[in-house]
């Protein structure tokens, strides 16, 4: 870690920033956010799998397949091009109430649901690979490793089992 955050810092300007690095089977960016990994043969780190399955387990009916959107949500593809990893975080923990016009529009807090919160940024890197164009439409995603001794115990943490 210490290594990284020097060449982050003190390297000269041709010097090039790692874009990313990996613990466990964990992608992170330089700014310490979760990232998703794909690999040239397109299978995606077992994280960003996870996020494929609990977004469709638990955002999909409302947000639709694979993040498109839908009549009563938006398509969060399209949100995560531009919205901060925080202000996500934040929309689905505290939820969002929008009157307009003609309706009045709910994103419901999910915060106590540990069904979600658990697994927050994996649904988080899944919706970012959408939203970069890394991953296609239309397929179910591959994984590339099996699932990393890191996540297993964070889940017997979260769920506290
Ligand atoms: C019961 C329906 C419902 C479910 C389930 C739901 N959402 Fe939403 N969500 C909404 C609606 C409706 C909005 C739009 C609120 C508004 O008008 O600002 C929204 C907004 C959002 C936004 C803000 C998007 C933007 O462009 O500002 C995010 C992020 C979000 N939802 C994430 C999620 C995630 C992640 C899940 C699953 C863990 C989820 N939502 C589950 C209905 C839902």
């Amino acid at each position: 870690m210490l290594a990284v955050l020097l060449v982050a810092t003190s390297g000269s300007s041709q010097d090039k920033k790692p874009a990313k690095t990996e613990e466990d089977g964990k992608w992170m960016t330089a700014d310490g956010e979760p990232t998703y990994n794909i690999t040239a043969d397109g299978k995606v780190d077992w994280y960003t799998y996870s996020g494929f399955r609990r977004y469709h387990s638990e955002c999909h009916v409302c947000h639709g397949p694979e993040g498109e959107g839908s009549s009563y949500a938006p398509g969060l593809v399209e949100s995560l091009k531009t919205m901060k990893y925080q202000d996500f975080m934040a929309v689905v923990a505290g939820g969002r109430t929008v009157n307009r016009p003609d309706k009045t529009s709910v994103m419901p807090a999910l915060g106590d649901n540990v069904n979600v919160m658990c697994y927050l940024d994996d649904i988080y890197v899944y919706l970012k690979a959408r939203a970069d164009g890394a991953l296609p439409r239309g397929s179910r995603p591959e994984r590339s490793g099996e699932k990393p001794e890191t996540a297993i115990q964070n889940e017997k943490t979260c769920m506290g089992s």
